[in-house]
């Protein structure tokens, strides 16, 4: 790690009370979430300082639910199975509470998810997220929400907008030490709103989001029209988001997902994350829309496909697509 970011870790930590010692348990839950524009390029890797800002829609009953208390050595139980404590899990975890405990403090993590784990659902997102809201739960730190997206954001970059319910802007931020690089929620209500996931592949992604975002923009020409075109998307589909315009934030969001893949398409060697089956779920996506159903697709760091559409075409996408997962982000958990 680098010394002017070893600096600016020290400022995030210090939002940290240093006086707070540990209840016996700390509990929280964080939505998975899944970006309409989207995050793609670090400008600091050990601080996760995008190089743009993104929006996101969080999942509301898709995400983690976290359960952490002190014990006699680290431990990492993940949906139910103890995972080993040099797995990956649980080292990329420990390194991340590292952060903010006390040294001689070890800690069980109880972790449940309710998404498939590293297919591009952003598990890590929800999780990290989670980790720091039961941090806060068991400390009794009582950190503010934005607090807790600057901390989280140091887990996975996505992770600081899990934080939130809803539609959630990460500012890009300006400062070195990333302080206003924060996630803060849109505040609109839209019930009718609807994502479907299409599960091409549970199987663990062959490069990770940190390794592809590198080997992008250290090797694709199309990198660099990347951040002109979230200038143009990301403005569209936060007024999309305003102004409930659902045709408008379903294209937008759908060529933000495809400028994304050109960029890794063209790394070297390619970042190429699509399996057939996500070529075809976009060839019937294609094919609803030129029958009229306002349906539209989307893609991360994984061969999965999501769908964004509302209420009255629910049917519709179903029929299209049986074994969709159909989310309403806006229902109470
Ligand atoms: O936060 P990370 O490192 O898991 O990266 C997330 C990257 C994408 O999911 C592809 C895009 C996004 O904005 O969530």
């Amino acid at each position: 790690m680098t010394e002017p970011s070893s600096r600016s870790l020290e400022t995030a930590r210090a939002l940290i009370p240093r006086a707070a010692t540990p209840g016996t348990r700390g509990e929280a839950y964080a939505p998975a979430n899944i970006a309409l524009c989207k995050y793609w390029g670090k400008r600091d890797e050990d601080l996760k300082l995008p190089v743009t800002g993104s929006l996101s829609i969080s999942m509301g009953p898709l995400g983690t639910r976290m359960r952490i208390e002190p014990a006699e050595t680290d431990a990492l139980v993940l949906n139910n199975a103890p995972q080993s404590a040099d797995g990956k899990a649980a080292t990329r975890l420990f390194a991340f509470l590292d952060l903010f405990r006390p040294p001689d403090l070890r800690l069980k993590v109880d972790s449940h998810n309710t998404i498939p784990m590293a297919a591009g659902l952003a598990s890590s997102a929800s999780a990290f997220a989670a980790a720091v809201k039961a941090m806060d739960a068991l400390f009794g730190w009582n950190l503010s929400n934005v607090d807790k997206s600057i901390l989280a954001r140091l887990g996975s970059g996505s992770a600081c907008r899990s934080v939130f319910d809803g539609f959630v802007e990460w500012r890009r931020g300006e400062e070195a030490d990333g302080m206003d690089s924060i996630a803060t929620p849109l505040h609109v209500d839209w019930p009718e709103f609807r994502v479907g996931i299409l599960t091409v592949s549970e199987a663990e992604k062959p490069v990770g989001s940190t390794e592809g975002m590198r080997r992008t923009m250290d090797t694709s020409a199309l990198y660099q029209s990347w951040p002109e075109q979230v200038a143009i998307d990301l403005p569209a589909i936060r007024a999309a988001v305003h102004n409930r315009d659902f045709p408008t934030l379903g294209r937008v969001a759908e060529r933000n997902a495809l400028a994304m893949h050109a960029t890794m398409i063209s790394a070297w060697p390619p970042v190429l994350y699509w399996q057939p089956e996500t070529v075809q779920a976009l060839r019937r996506v294609h094919a609803l829309r030129h029958a009229g159903i306002e349906v539209y697709a989307t893609m991360d760091a994984g061969p999965n496909v999501k769908l964004l559409f509302t209420d009255s075409d629910e049917a519709a996408v179903n029929k299209t697509f049986p074994d969709l997962v159909t989310v309403r982000p806006f229902d109470k958990i």
